[in-house]
């Protein structure tokens, strides 16, 4: 059995704690952090293995996006690819808060499991003074869902976090409870239209007084919720899931890609990639949204995804690589 290890916990009032969690963000590892809503479980924005990561320790059977946190506005503008009016008039007004805005993301700064392979990027600049002092010391955007395992509630005490969390993830920064203590309201803006995709810590009726009526939220880009299982990201690529590729008649190879879980010589296909050098979990969970989306661009009849292993974040890549295989 493995040990029981004891997730390092230190307050948020302590600038050398704050520090020591920006460390262990830009070497890679996961810290849970208060925000003004919930708290957060974080990493660098940038490092898809960190997000994987994320994933891991929330035992999440399937990858969500994450939202993405910021200082401010400026440092919003560089990873979203269009920032329409309404965006800037919702930030200026609730930034630094508890607003969320999605927008077409830069596919060059923001990896895809950070967005779960949705075009879009969420993106919030919190206010809670510990957040602030956290994404300064760090230096990099933090990806951070809610810091609870999947199916629970999200934490509002450091407390809750390590109930939860505790010998899963790097380190835990006590700032006490959350003052807001529900989720950041998500606002989806795209180009001329706004739609509400999640009530949460700031009232609709003041987003509404600022940026005018919002719609009802295109079907397309609502993210899953456990249950409903629409898909939002789906190679226009055939994909079948396999055992293994070896099953795949030799007559089919031809003209089709083999996506395996780990990498090894295979015959017959016309395009070869594997999910990670020598299987490890984490690093075909980094790589799963990228490849699905190179995959698709060969110019291969059909894809043949290996299924992996259905433990921990493997169930997550097999529950995507089935939702993208589903017709
Ligand atoms: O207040 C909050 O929002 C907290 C703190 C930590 O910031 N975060 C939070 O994250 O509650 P959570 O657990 O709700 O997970 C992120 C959610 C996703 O489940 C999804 O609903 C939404 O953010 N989201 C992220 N990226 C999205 C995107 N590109 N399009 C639509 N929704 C997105
Ligand atoms: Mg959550």
């Amino acid at each position: 059995m493995r040990p029981h290890v004891v997730t390092r916990r230190a307050s948020a009032d302590d600038d050398s704690a704050v520090k020591e969690a920006a460390r262990i963000i830009r070497r890679g590892g996961i810290v849970a952090f208060p925000t003004e809503t919930v708290y957060g479980l974080g990493a660098d924005a940038g490092n898809p293995e960190a997000a994987a990561r994320i994933f891991e320790a929330k035992e999440r059977p399937r990858f969500d996006p994450l939202i993405v946190h910021v200082p401010g506005k400026a440092d919003a503008l560089a990873l979203a690819s269009v920032f329409p009016r309404t965006a800037h008039r919702i930030a200026d007004a609730f930034w630094p808060g508890p607003l969320t805005i999605v927008l077409p993301k830069r596919a060059d700064r923001v990896p895809d499991i950070v967005t779960a392979g949705l075009p879009t990027v969420a993106l919030r600049s919190p206010s809670h003074p510990a957040t602030r002092k956290l994404l300064a010391a760090a230096g990099c955007p933090i990806a951070a869902p809610s810091a609870n395992r999947f199916g629970a509630v999200s934490p509002t005490t450091a407390e809750a976090v390590i109930e939860q969390l505790d010998g899963r993830i790097d380190m835990v920064l006590d700032g006490g409870p959350c003052p807001i203590g529900v989720e950041s309201t998500i606002v989806l803006c795209s180009g001329e239209k706004s739609a509400l995709l999640r009530p949460g810590g700031l009232p609709l009726e003041e987003i509404e007084a600022v940026a005018g009526p919002l719609e009802a939220p295109p079907a397309s880009l609502i993210p899953q919720a456990p249950g409903s299982l629409p898909r939002h990201y789906a190679p226009r690529t055939p994909l079948f899931l396999v055992n293994g590729a070896d099953e795949v008649p030799l007559e089919d190879r031809a003209g089709a890609a083999a996506l395996l879980f780990a990498k090894r010589g295979i015959s017959g296909f016309s395009t070869v990639k594997a999910l990670s050098e020598h299987g490890d979990m984490r690093e075909a969970a980094a790589n799963l949204f990228s490849a699905l989306a190179q995959l698709d661009v060969a110019g291969t009849s059909a894809i043949y995804a290996e299924r992996a292993p259905e433990t921990g974040l493997g169930r997550a890549i097999n529950d995507r690589l089935k939702r993208a295989s589903a017709r």
